[in-house]
């Protein structure tokens, strides 16, 4: 075992010294975490407070990252190596928290090496590395777990709700404006950086498998698109658009969804009342002949369903915790991942093609 190493050893031997508050008797699972910048940190805390899981070590290539995990969680062993982090016995799952284009050969590692895999938004670089993993995976009995974060919100559960009980009836469109200054990523467009969190979202609410993308977008900075409209087309009409940009002046977090029987607006940034369901809609009452079509528009009450206030995160890492103890697969899996992976490349295609239609 090289030296390295050494923090972990003991911090898992000081807690097998600990009283047992965590797990009430089921088995803790034991956390590796990569990458300490801006979203690691929150993955780090979460996994460190579960009853069902504990932080034993965390590596990032940054001197300074290390310090302040050092600062913030003195017993949590703190690496440079993640080759160190990979092969430790003490491990049973790894989080993967770095820039998407290390997340393939971090995932590939941690798999080879019998850890499970909770991987950040966007899972790869490209979907032939998404379906390798996914192989790999399968072929070794492990999980991934995509962090789809949104999908364990309240919102977005409060939304599933409303479609699965046909409140809003059939769908017709998902409009998302997701818009801010910033953060510039290095490595990836505001397409790959942003839109992860729509095209997880409609690939969740949405039953129906999309058949094309088109999209625009441009780049006015550091040469990655930071503007992008993008429009996914699904069979019976349904269609989607997402609007994602670095460059905008206000923050915007707003999502329209129009159904036939209800409509509705969910505002991310509303701290209460984030969704108002509208009994807004248009219906045809009757034709007298062919053109003379009655059209009658109704706007009923609007109400603010409740929403559950919890950190998604929490949530979702409990449900990870949970799929592997119990051996289920996450419904935000590999497979979850390559379909947005696969939306996000036809994007970028159609992009390069001024907006041209890009198959699925
Ligand atoms: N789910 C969400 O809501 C959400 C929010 C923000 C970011 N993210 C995702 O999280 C990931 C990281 O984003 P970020 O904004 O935290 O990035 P960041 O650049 O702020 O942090 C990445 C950290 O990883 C470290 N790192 C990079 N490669 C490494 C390696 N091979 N070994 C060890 N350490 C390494 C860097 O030193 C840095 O400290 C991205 O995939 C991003 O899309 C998700």
């Amino acid at each position: 075992m090289s030296t390295i190493l050494q923090p972990v050893t003991q911090v898992s031997e000081l807690a097998m010294n600990e009283p047992a508050h965590k797990g009430s008797g089921n088995a803790v699972i034991k956390f590796g975490v990569v990458g300490y910048g801006y979203w690691g940190p929150n993955v780090v805390r979460n996994l460190d407070q579960l009853e069902g899981s504990k932080v034993v070590a965390v590596c990032d290539q940054s001197p300074t990252a290390r310090k302040r995990i050092h600062k913030t969680y003195p017993h949590i062993g703190v690496l440079s190596e993640t080759a160190d982090l990979m092969s430790s016995t003490e491990i049973d799952a790894i989080a993967i928290v770095t820039p998407v284009w290390s997340h393939y050969e971090l995932t590939k590692a941690a798999l080879q090496n019998g850890k499970h895999v909770f991987v950040e938004k966007p899972f790869t670089s490209d979907s032939a590395q998404a379906e390798e993993l996914i192989e790999l995976a399968a072929q070794k009995n492990l999980k991934i777990m995509v962090d789809h974060t949104f999908l364990f919100t309240g919102a977005v559960k409060k939304i599933g709700q409303l479609l699965d009980e046909g409140t809003l009836g059939k769908i017709y469109y998902y409009e998302s404006m997701r818009v801010n200054l910033g953060l510039f990523q290095h490595d990836v467009n505001v397409i790959w950086d942003l839109a992860p969190h729509d095209l997880s979202i409609i690939d969740h609410l949405i039953k129906e498998t999309p058949e094309a993308v088109s999209a625009t977008g441009q780049t006015h900075l550091n040469g990655h698109e930071d503007v992008a409209f993008i429009t996914v087309y699904f069979p019976n009409k349904i269609i989607a658009h997402i609007n994602v940009n670095w460059l905008s002046p206000v923050k915007v977090r707003t999502t329209l969804i129009g159904g036939e029987k209800k409509m509705l607006v969910w505002n991310d940034l509303e701290a209460d009342e984030k969704i108002k369901v509208y009994d807004k809609g248009v219906n045809i009452t009757s034709r007298e002949g062919l053109y003379s079509l009655l059209v009658n528009y109704r706007s009923g009450d609007m109400w603010a369903p409740q929403v559950e206030q919890v950190e998604a995160l929490k949530q979702e890492l409990t449900y990870f915790v949970d799929c592997i103890s119990n051996d289920h697969t996450p419904s935000n899996d590999g497979a979850a991942g390559l379909r947005v992976v696969k939306l996000l490349e036809a994007a970028n295609e159609s992009v390069r093609k001024r907006g041209a239609l890009v198959q699925l």
